[in-house]
C-alpha cells in the first residue's frame, strides 16, 4: 500500500490530484498521518500555493503580499519538510513532490517577464528550498521533484490563462484532470526523482532552474 499526503486539496489541481490518487485501491490518502501510517508516508506533495499579485509591477509592488507568498510558499515547505522527515525516512517510497511553476525559472524569465514578479521570487526560492534540503538529507534516502503543473483553470491559473490568451501566446492552458493526469505520470515514475530534484514540466523537457 502507498500513502500520499497532499497540501491544498480543498480545491483546484490539489484536489484533482487526491481524486485521481483514490481512485485507485492500492493507494491511501493519509489524514491523520502518524496513526494511519506506522510504516510511514511515502509520498510528502507539496501543492498548496498562492498568488496574490500575477501581473503588478515593481512600482506598485505590494510587500505585505510578497511576505506572504514567501511565507505560504517557502517557509512553510521548511517546517513541512521538517516535521515530515522522521514519517518520509521511514516509508519505503521516501519521495518529495513539489508544485512549482515555469514562473520559478531564472533562466525563463525574460521570456515572461511581466508576469509573476512576486510569485516568481516566492516559488524559485521554493526550488531552491527543496534541492537545497533534499542534498543535505540525502543520508535518509529520500529523494524529490519540483514539477510545473502546466497553465491550469483553477481559481490560481485562470487569470494566468487569461493573461496569456490577451498577449497572444497559443500554448496549452490545461483543465485539472489533464494537468493531473501529467503529474500523476511523472510521479509514478521513479527515474523522475532525484538527490540533485530535477524540474520537471508536465511535459517535455525538463526546465531549466
Ligand atoms: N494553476 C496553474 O496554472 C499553476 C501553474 C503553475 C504552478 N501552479 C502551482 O500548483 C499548485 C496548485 O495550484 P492551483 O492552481 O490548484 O491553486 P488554487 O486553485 O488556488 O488552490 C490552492 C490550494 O492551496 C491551498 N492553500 C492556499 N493557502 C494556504 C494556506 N495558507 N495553508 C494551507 N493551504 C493553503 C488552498 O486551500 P484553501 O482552499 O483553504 O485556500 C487550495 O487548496 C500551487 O503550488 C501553484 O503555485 C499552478
Amino acid at each position: 500500500m502507498t500513502s500520499y499526503l497532499v497540501t491544498g486539496a480543498s480545491r483546484g489541481i490539489g484536489l484533482g490530484l487526491v481524486q485521481s490518487l483514490v481512485k485507485d485501491p492500492e493507494n491511501l490518502v493519509a489524514q491523520e498521518v502518524d496513526q494511519l501510517l506506522p510504516n510511514g508516508l511515502d509520498y510528502l506533495v507539496n501543492n498548496a500555493g498562492i498568488s496574490r499579485q500575477l501581473l503588478v509591477t515593481y512600482d506598485d509592488f505590494n510587500y505585505d503580499h510578497l511576505t506572504e507568498e514567501l511565507r505560504l510558499n517557502t517557509v512553510c515547505m521548511i517546517k513541512l519538510l521538517g516535521a515530515f522527515k522522521p514519517i518520509i525516512s521511514r516509508s519505503t517510497e521516501k519521495k518529495i513532490v513539489t508544485m512549482s511553476s515555469l514562473l520559478a525559472s531564472i533562466e525563463l524569465s525574460v521570456t515572461c517577464p511581466l508576469i509573476g514578479r512576486s510569485y516568481g521570487i516566492a516559488k524559485a526560492a521554493l526550488n531552491m528550498t527543496t534541492r537545497k534540503w533534499i542534498i543535505g538529507n540525502r543520508d535518509s534516502g529520500i529523494t524529490g521533484v519540483l514539477i510545473h503543473p502546466g497553465v491550469v483553470r483553477t481559481d490560481m491559473g485562470t487569470p494566468l490563462a487569461e493573461f496569456f490568451k490577451a498577449i497572444g501566446y497559443n500554448g496549452d492552458v490545461l483543465t485539472v484532470d489533464e494537468s493531473v493526469h501529467y503529474i500523476r505520470k511523472i510521479v509514478d515514475d521513479p527515474s523522475r526523482f532525484s538527490e540533485s530534484v530535477r524540474f520537471c514540466s508536465y511535459k517535455g523537457p525538463d526546465l531549466p532552474f
